[in-house]
Order: structure tokens, then C-alpha cells, then sequence
């Protein structure tokens, strides 16, 4: 029996989004997003399913926070969903949509539970769209700037900790690149453009946000998919800097003050046949700017092999044999947690790490007796954790850690057909049911720690 015990002041969390669970699309004066637009166009989401109702949370907030007291839970990372609050993305604010997460945090910090607010999870007003070209345009980056001013006066009384963007990577490139994502665009040029308006909004968003709020704690969040090569051979290593260029570097080396990396950029440079243009001069050091902590979300890592071995294609995924996985197909790899969080801290010396996500899909349902044996993902939860434990021994400054995702929930281009919830939901009744992980957590957060055999 190891114990696996936690700093003293590690924070314990779950994580949710805007989108995936608040329903009320059109509601209370909310504006059109990219994501009502993208899943009521059909082909779009594999169940046909939209995020019309999701989990109904903006009419059951009062019962969720309920829930997560029940569990322990001791922060809550949600989003706030742009259009709701500005319904043409600028301008005019919608009063009851910011009304409503205000009440949200009352309610959270009434029940002792901390908020992590995040600014940007992927629903972008529609207006700005259309208008111009959404992240695809620098406007967007400046309507950003504005909205999270809105938003950080309103709340920032009462809310410390912020998150400006989740996952630009997957914004930029399932968005504009791959198309599975809204709004659904597929173009390499347009990807790199967008990802880097991102960045620059970010990095104008953080001296506002620490203008309103003095004591503001400000990061970011970045999806990260550890590789390594399936093989020792030239190739394979090749696959395995080009998906790590693509997937890991991208964002996180600007961020840090290391400009992209020369080998992608010239990589992109060659694919689009000019340079990367849409650089402004001083952008480079706007996008530095200092930041509190860093957000990582892991699920999985990447096993990579180069099939075309000359070209500059997206490497292959190989399969990593004799391993577990999720219902997303997704590898479980702890140890991927735990060299991740190391070379963060050890390669770009990052003060401050939260994992503000990581879960696993199973679709595990109530049995007669209404319980929910998901003992996979609670084996997945306890093996991540040990992993994170980890490497706060070997030296990570892991200040947290959220679980994805509180409830089950809209997961984007999957709809309802994959279930990350520690708690079940059943979505004819709206009925909230804890699944084992749930119950599990719950003890691992009173104890701040939990024994492995
Ligand atoms: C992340 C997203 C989150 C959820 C999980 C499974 O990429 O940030 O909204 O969909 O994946």
C-alpha cells in the first residue's frame, strides 16, 4: 500500500464549458454562436444532437453547485459563453447574461467553491463571424479585448482566477483546419492566422484584466499530446519533432518568450508559399506577456510514425500495442501526466501549473440499483493522479487539478455519444446521478490524498 498525500494547499476541482452544458441557446437575449450555427447545420455532429438544452444547466445552476458541495468540490473551472453576454460579440452588453454568472458566483462562494472563470471556450459570437471572418481577422482579437473587460469588471470583486483562452490549438486548427470543429473551415494559411489572433488577444487581454482586477491570478490553457517516436529510426524521430511542432510547440513556445519554432515555421512558410504575414511587428512580445500560471489539459499522448517520409503531411498516430483505451480512442498514459508536467517545468521553467483537464470517456450507465460502477474511469482518475503527485515530487509546481468533467456532457463533434461526467446524467429527465469516480473523488478530496495497493 503506497499513500499519496498532496500539498496542503492543492486545490481540487472539476471543469465544465459554456457550450457543453448550459442549454438556453437562445434564451434571455443570448446571441447566436459559431457552435448553435455549426451543430444546427446538419452533418456537422455525429448524433445529428445540438447544444439547444446540453445539461440544462442555466436553469439548474442552484442544483449543480449543490452537487459539487455534496462533492467536495473545492474550485470550479466553468466558461462564460461570449455571445450570451454580448449577442453581436461587441457593443450593446445583454444585462440578464451577465446577470446570470454573477449569480453563478455567488452561489459558488457561498458554497466555498472557488471559481476559475475561462473567457474563451469556443463559442464565438456568430456576428463576428460573418462580419470578420471570426479568429481569422485581428478585429476579433480586438472585440476580445473589450469582452473580457466587460466580464472581469463585472465579476472581478469576486473573481481571482482566470483563464483567457482553452485550447487554442484546437480552435485554430479542428476550426479552420481540419473543419470538425466550428466553424468548420479547412485551410492550413487560415489555421496559422487564426492561432496567432488568438495569442495576440490574449496577450492584449492579461494588462486589462490585471487593470480591473489587482489581485488577479491570469493564465491560459493549452491541450497538450505528448509523442514519441515508434521506432528508432530517422523517420520516425522526424514524425515525432513535426507533431510535437504542430500539437505542443506551437502555442506554448510564444508564449514563453521563444517567437515560433523556427522549424514549423518554415515548414508552414514553405506549405503556404509566402511567410507568415500576418505578423505585426511588437505582436511577438504582446503575446509574451508575463502570465501567472499555466493550464494544462492531457488525455492522451501520441505514438508517432512517418509513412511519407519525405513530405510534410501530418504524421501517423501509431498504436501503441498492449495499451488501454478510452471510448474516444484515446491511449490512457499516466506517464504521459508526468513527463509532460516535467518538461514544463524543467525545459521552460513555468512557475505555476494547474491541470485544468483531464478524464476519461466511458459510457457506463446505472444498473438496476441506479448505481454507476465506471471503474475504468476511476482507475483512470486515481492513475493520472499518481502520476501528477509525481511529479510534484520530482519538482513540478502543480498547484491543482480539474477533473474533466463534472457532468456528462456535449462533447462538440461527438454530441451525447461520449460521457466524460463523474456524474451521470440522463438526458430525458435532466436527473444528476454520482458515478463511483464521483463518490471516489469525494473521499480523495476530504483526505487530500488516497492509498494504492
Ligand atoms: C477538451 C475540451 C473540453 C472537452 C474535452 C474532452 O479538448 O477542452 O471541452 O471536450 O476535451
Amino acid at each position: 500500500m503506497a499513500e499519496i498525500s498532496f500539498p496542503e494547499d492543492f486545490i481540487w476541482g472539476v471543469a465544465t464549458s459554456s457550450y457543453q452544458i448550459e442549454g438556453a441557446w437562445n434564451e434571455n437575449g443570448k446571441g447566436e454562436s459559431i457552435w448553435d450555427r455549426f451543430s444546427h447545420t446538419p452533418g456537422n455532429i455525429v448524433d445529428s444532437s445540438t447544444g439547444d438544452v446540453a445539461c440544462d444547466h442555466y436553469h439548474r445552476w442552484r442544483e449543480d453547485i449543490a452537487l459539487m458541495k455534496s462533492l467536495n468540490i473545492q474550485a470550479y473551472r466553468f466558461s462564460i459563453s461570449w455571445p450570451r453576454v454580448l449577442p453581436q460579440g461587441r457593443g450593446q452588453v445583454n444585462q440578464p447574461g451577465l446577470d446570470f454568472y454573477s449569480r453563478l458566483v455567488d452561489g459558488l462562494l457561498e458554497a466555498g467553491i472557488t471559481p476559475f472563470v475561462t473567457l474563451y471556450h469556443w463559442d464565438l459570437p456568430q456576428a463576428l463571424q460573418e462580419g470578420e471572418g471570426g479568429w481569422a481577422g485581428r478585429a476579433t482579437a480586438e472585440a476580445f479585448v473589450d469582452y473580457a473587460d466587460v466580464v472581469t469588471r463585472q465579476l472581478g470583486d469576486r473573481v481571482e482566477h482566470w483563464i483567457t483562452h482553452n485550447e487554442p490549438w484546437v480552435v485554430a486548427f479542428l476550426g479552420y483546419y481540419t473543419g470538425q470543429h466550428a466553424p468548420g473551415i479547412r485551410d492550413l494559411a487560415t489555421a496559422v492566422t487564426a492561432g496567432h489572433h488568438l495569442l495576440l488577444s490574449h496577450g492584449w487581454a492579461v494588462p486589462v484584466i490585471r487593470g480591473n482586477i489587482p489581485h488577479a491570478e491570469v493564465g491560459i490553457t493549452l491541450n497538450f499530446t505528448p509523442g514519441e517516436p515508434a521506432s528508432p529510426s530517422r523517420a520516425d524521430f522526424e514524425a515525432y519533432r513535426r507533431h510535437d511542432g504542430y500539437l505542443n510547440r506551437w502555442f506554448l513556445d510564444p508564449l514563453y518568450g521563444r517567437l515560433y519554432p523556427a522549424d514549423m515555421v518554415s515548414d508552414y512558410s514553405s506549405r503556404f508559399g509566402k511567410d507568415m504575414d500576418f505578423i505585426q511587428e511588437g505582436d511577438m512580445e504582446i503575446i509574451a506577456a508575463p502570465i501567472d500560471f499555466l493550464g494544462v489539459n492531457y488525455y492522451t499522448r501520441a505514438v508517432l510514425r512517418d509513412e511519407e517520409a519525405a513530405g510534410n503531411r501530418p504524421p501517423t498516430i501509431a498504436t501503441a500495442p498492449r495499451s488501454e483505451w478510452t471510448e474516444m480512442e484515446w491511449e490512457v498514459y499516466p506517464a504521459g501526466l508526468y513527463r509532460l508536467l516535467n518538461r514544463l517545468t524543467f525545459e521552460y521553467q513555468i512557475p505555476k501549473l494547474y491541470v485544468t483537464e483531464n478524464g476519461a470517456s466511458y459510457s457506463d450507465g446505472p444498473d438496476e440499483d441506479g448505481r454507476i460502477a465506471d471503474r475504468r474511469r476511476l482507475h483512470y482518475l486515481r492513475d493520472h493522479f499518481a502520476a501528477a503527485h509525481g511529479a510534484i515530487q520530482s519538482g513540478a509546481p502543480l498547484a491543482g487539478y480539474f477533473v474533466w468533467s463534472l457532468l456528462d456532457n456535449f462533447e462538440w463533434a461527438w454530441g451525447y455519444r461520449q460521457r466524460f461526467g463523474i456524474v451521470w446524467v440522463d438526458y430525458e429527465s435532466q436527473e444528476r446521478l454520482p458515478k463511483d469516480s464521483a463518490r471516489w473523488y469525494r473521499d480523495v478530496i476530504a483526505d487530500n490524498g488516497f492509498s494504492i495497493e
